[in-house]
């Protein structure tokens, strides 16, 4: 399975460097043998010699240039950084990034062979409009996007479960994994208010392939056991 932090904009670039030794230590002394992966914020990008994989969580369609508070290619390449975060809900809705910019990301960073991780998931007023609007926003996030992609993982993160401690019922996210596996064979990780206390009931769900944690993984050790359920299911 798949295991992803998402830092947002904690932790400062020693703090990352401490955090990414703690879970790689964990990983190693386990013999755990699932993907894991860390999206820190963009300055505490860093030379990690380490076993985890360090994604960027934004990054612009360039390799570099004239794009004032913008990171390009030269900037990943710089720590051989090959995995990025495209079409965050906080990247969409509170940066205002469209559509349209997240499909020049994303074929720009598909063209270079990155592993992208691209968010899909619908806000509150969507979710209660009813399922078939709901469905059709979602869809509407595919856009442009070659869900062929070899080294596409996709993300469901309803929008209104994001650091709100609400989740969408067990139920809700195993059905919309299976809508959503209809359109790609990519896989789909749950995100959305994910704790070391529910994590392992949403990792056991049919079509749910991994999870991507914000505010839980800022504690290495709750990251670290929901890393190790993933492997507990695995063995099952
Ligand atoms: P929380 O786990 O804090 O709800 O955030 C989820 C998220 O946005 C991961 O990308």
């Amino acid at each position: 399975m798949i295991i992803a932090a998402n830092l947002k904009t904690n932790l400062t670039r020693k703090e990352t460097n401490e955090y990414l030794k703690e879970i790689e230590s964990f990983v190693t002394s386990k013999n755990l043998t699932q993907e894991v992966l860390v999206f820190p914020a963009m300055s505490s990008l860093d030379h990690n010699d380490t076993s985890i994989i360090v994604g960027a969580q934004n990054a612009y369609a360039t390799r570099d240039g004239a794009f004032t508070g913008e990171i390009g290619l030269v900037h990943l390449e710089e720590f051989a950084i090959k995995t990025v975060l495209i079409g965050h809900s906080e990247r969409r809705h509170i940066l205002g990034e469209t559509q349209e910019e997240l499909v020049k990301k994303f074929n720009y960073y598909k063209e270079l062979g990155f592993k992208i991780v691209y968010c899909v998931g619908e806000p509150l007023d969507k979710r209660e409009a009813g399922k078939s609007e709901m469905m059709e926003y979602i869809t509407s996030q595919y856009a442009g996007i070659d869900t062929e992609y070899e080294n596409l993982i996709i993300a469901y993160e309803p929008v209104w479960a994001i650091g709100t401690g609400l989740t969408p019922s067990l139920e809700d996210i195993e059905d919309i994994h299976t809508a959503l596996k209809a359109k790609s064979t990519a896989p789909i990780l749950y995100g959305g208010s994910v704790k070391v206390t529910n994590a392992k009931e949403v990792l056991a769900l049919k079509n749910v392939d991994g999870i991507l944690v914000g505010s839980a993984a800022l504690y290495g050790e709750h990251f670290c056991s929901m890393i190790a359920f993933a492997q507990e299911l695995e063995v099952q």
